[in-house]
């Protein structure tokens, strides 16, 4: 429901062999916004996301999705449960062709319904008229941002209730960054909730709800637009450089 919190991460702590990537993250995501999560290179935003999505496992805390402790859960479960990640650089399966690497995004609910997810292939296709004329080439030979899109596409595929996207942007020309972000508006917009993590904060503020800031594996900031945009000190250390 919105205004809900969808997601509620408390105290997460993930570890690499010796290196704590996260030392106690906390933070939540209303049902139906874009939260943001902002912060330098090497700062725990991709740590933070994988562990969301039961790729890593956390030492310590708690995540509760849709009022549920989800924590620690196998990835495929949480996928089930409305969760799904489109991964930094963009992780398509290069090797398998669009259409493959949309039922791929769809496994769960292959053996069940899949009359149902070949409609839902029309419906991308509908929306990403690129990847309809692309459905039999190789993932692996798209360009960055076809890639991208397939990326979203196949995340979607699995129905989420909850899209958290690592740095969509990344790598992509200004023309196609706007293209993404007007993707993730939309998104949004049809009631899917998103959590954006983005090196490009100007874009970002340009589109989000609400705003965290990661350093260090901790949460150094959350607040709206209005309350990042006055912290000048952030504005200066995260923001500057990168924005533009
Ligand atoms: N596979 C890994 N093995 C060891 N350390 C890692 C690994 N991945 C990331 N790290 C370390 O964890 C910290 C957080 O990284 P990451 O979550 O990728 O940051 P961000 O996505 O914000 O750039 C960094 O210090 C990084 O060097
Ligand atoms: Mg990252």
């Amino acid at each position: 429901m919105a205004g809900e919190k969808i997601l509620e991460v408390e105290g997460l702590e993930t570890s690499y062999d010796m290196i704590k990537a996260l030392k106690g993250v906390s933070i939540s995501a209303l049902s139906g916004k874009l939260t943001c999560i902002l912060g330098p290179n090497g700062a725990g935003k991709s740590t933070l996301l994988f562990t969301l999505a039961g790729i890593l496992n956390s030492d310590q805390g708690k995540v509760i999705f849709a009022g549920e402790d989800i924590t620690n859960q196998k990835t495929s479960d949480l996928v089930e449960k409305g969760l799904a990640l489109v991964p930094e650089n963009r992780l398509i399966f290069p090797h398998l062709t669009v259409k493959e690497n949309l039922l791929a995004g769809a496994y769960a609910r292959l053996a069940k319904e899949r009359e149902k997810v070949e409609q839902d292939i029309s419906a991308m296709y509908a929306r990403f008229p690129v990847l309809k004329e692309r459905s039999s080439q190789l993932g692996g030979t798209m360009s960055g941002g076809e890639q991208q899109m397939l990326a979203v596409a196949r995340a979607l595929m699995s129905k989420p209730k909850l899209l958290l996207m690592d740095e969509p942007s990344v790598g992509l020309a200004p023309m196609i960054v706007d293209e993404i972000f007007s993707i993730i508006k939309q998104l949004n917009a049809e009631g899917i909730s998103i959590v954006l993590v983005e090196q490009n904060a100007s874009k970002a503020l340009e589109i989000g709800d609400y705003f965290y800031l990661l350093d260090q594996g901790k949460q150094i900031f959350g607040g709206s637009r209005e309350a990042i945009l006055k912290e000048n000190i952030i504005k200066k250390a995260y923001l500057g450089e990168s924005a533009g």
